[in-house]
């Protein structure tokens, strides 16, 4: 019977296959002690000589670390073990010896794990936070279907910028400039218009220079868009989501996040309400711990009224609270064009930011879009936009506007913060930042 080490207490005391690769060996005398590792999980496998003669038993005793192998056994209860059970092999089958595996138990440099991406991931470390990134994008995409949104694709190729011109990537396009999508916002909004709510959900490219843990040039973003909401509703939702996608990971990884040693306590407290501030009311508080905490390295500067957070800023303020905050009404000027001014006060946008704690920074940008047709092209113009790019846009404050919003969030983002990694290059299969474009 073909077994999975994932399901192997179905099949205690039967005799079974399993295939996979050598994560281990040890060897006592007659006895072989081998860590098999099928993707679903490992298994020691213990090979006798007696049983499988010499030949069978030096072959595999001969074997390096990574080669593939099938092994027929019975399944057997071990208490010592993690999964339960262990396998008496009594045949083995090598398939494709390997030889010089790079990566060894001892320690290797960031780079050269990268380097070694297409393998690496066979390690726990990087097997844990990739079960992880799937559980939180089975997540995102419950929340969103089982809520009445529409999955609507946005387009890759667009014509215009949505994020602003300095992080676009430009590619030929028969003649034509087009751009890798910064964003499927714009296309939701037209969804949204058509359908009430729905959602895209794809890869997404900015040309940023800045090689931080928390920037990549290719990440995975959700980005649902709302009919009839305001401010307020969209801060309900960002955290409503957050709080019922790190309930699913808790539930259904939580073996995931005890092997990459994360302090579950911390996940355990992302329960609603989080606090909302405005960006002037953050300002207070971020000149307030500058004031407290003086000598820092890198320095808590006090924000700039009409500038955005730095990443000091942000962690020092999520510091402060033991779940996500967010912060609201950020300055119009530094924020994009299509946000909506707060008619209160038009210095500031009804734009958001989700905040995760532990200094971990924004995971969700989002808003209230400008909805008025003459403050739309006004604010085209004054962005330097391209207007004839915009006019399928503009249609939509044309014929039947209405207030709407919704917000966009970063899988990788999510994911570093979720598994309490340092860096989000660690949170996709294959990163591709500044530095980085193989494998
Ligand atoms: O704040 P951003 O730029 O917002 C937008 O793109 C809006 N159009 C979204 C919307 O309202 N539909 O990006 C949203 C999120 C960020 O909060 C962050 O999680 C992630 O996308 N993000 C990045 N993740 C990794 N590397 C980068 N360079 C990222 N830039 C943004
Ligand atoms: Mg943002």
């Amino acid at each position: 019977m073909i077994a999975t080490v994932k399901d192997i207490a179905a099949f205690e005391g039967q005799t079974v296959t399993l295939s996979g690769w050598i994560y281990n060996v040890a060897g006592k005398g007659k006895l072989l002690f081998l860590q098999l590792r099928d993707g679903t999980g490992i298994i020691q496998c213990v090979l006798n000589k007696g049983t499988l003669g010499d030949e069978a038993f030096d072959a595999v005793k001969a074997l390096g670390q990574e080669s593939s192998l099938s092994v027929d056994g019975v399944v057997v209860r071990d208490s010592r073990s993690k999964v339960g059970f262990e396998l008496q092999v009594s045949a083995a089958r090598v398939i494709g010896p390997a030889e010089g595996y790079p990566i060894t138990p001892k320690e290797h440099g960031d780079a050269f794990l990268f380097d070694h991406r297409h393998l690496w991931f066979r390690s726990k470390g990087p097997h844990a936070i990739l079960h992880v990134r799937h559980l939180i994008i089975q997540a995102i995409r419950n929340y969103f279907d089982s809520r009445g949104f529409l999955l609507l694709d946005s387009p890759i190729f667009t014509p215009n910028a949505c994020e602003g011109t300095s992080t676009l990537f430009e590619t030929e396009y028969f003649g034509r400039t087009a751009y890798l999508s910064q964003s499927g916002q714009l296309y939701q909004e037209a969804g949204a218009t058509a359908f009430g709510k729905t959602y895209c959900f794809g890869p997404t490219f900015r040309a940023e220079k800045h090689d931080t843990r928390r920037h990549l040039n290719e990440f995975w973003m959700v980005e649902p868009e709302i009919a009839f909401i305001d401010l307020d509703g969209i801060m309900d939702m960002c955290e409503d989501f957050i709080v019922e996608v790190v309930a699913h990971v808790l539930t259904h990884g939580r073996h995931h996040l005890e092997e990459l040693g994360r302090d579950l306590s911390v996940l355990e407290r992302v329960q609603k309400p989080f606090v909302r501030m405005s960006y002037d009311e953050a300002c207070v508080i971020i000149a307030r711990l500058a004031a407290e905490n003086p000598g820092q390295d890198p320095p808590i500067n006090p924000v700039d009224p009409e500038d955005d957070f730095g990443a000091t800023h942000e962690t020092w303020l999520t510091k402060q609270y033991d779940r996500p905050i967010m912060v609201h009404r950020f300055p119009t000027v530094v924020k994009a064009f299509y946000m909506k001014a707060d008619p209160e006060n038009p210095a500031r946008a009804l734009g958001v930011d989700l905040l995760a704690s532990e200094g971990y920074g924004e995971v969700i940008g989002g808003g209230q879009r400008e909805d008025s047709y003459d403050e739309l092209v006004r604010k085209i113009h004054h962005h330097q936009l391209p207007m004839d790019a915009f006019e399928w846009y503009l249609d939509l404050r044309r014929y039947g506007t209405v207030p709407h919003g919704g917000m966009g969030a970063g899988v990788e983002r999510l994911v570093t913060w979720i598994c309490g990694i340092h860096n989000v290059r660690e949170a996709i299969p294959f990163p591709r930042t500044v530095s980085r474009l193989t494998p």
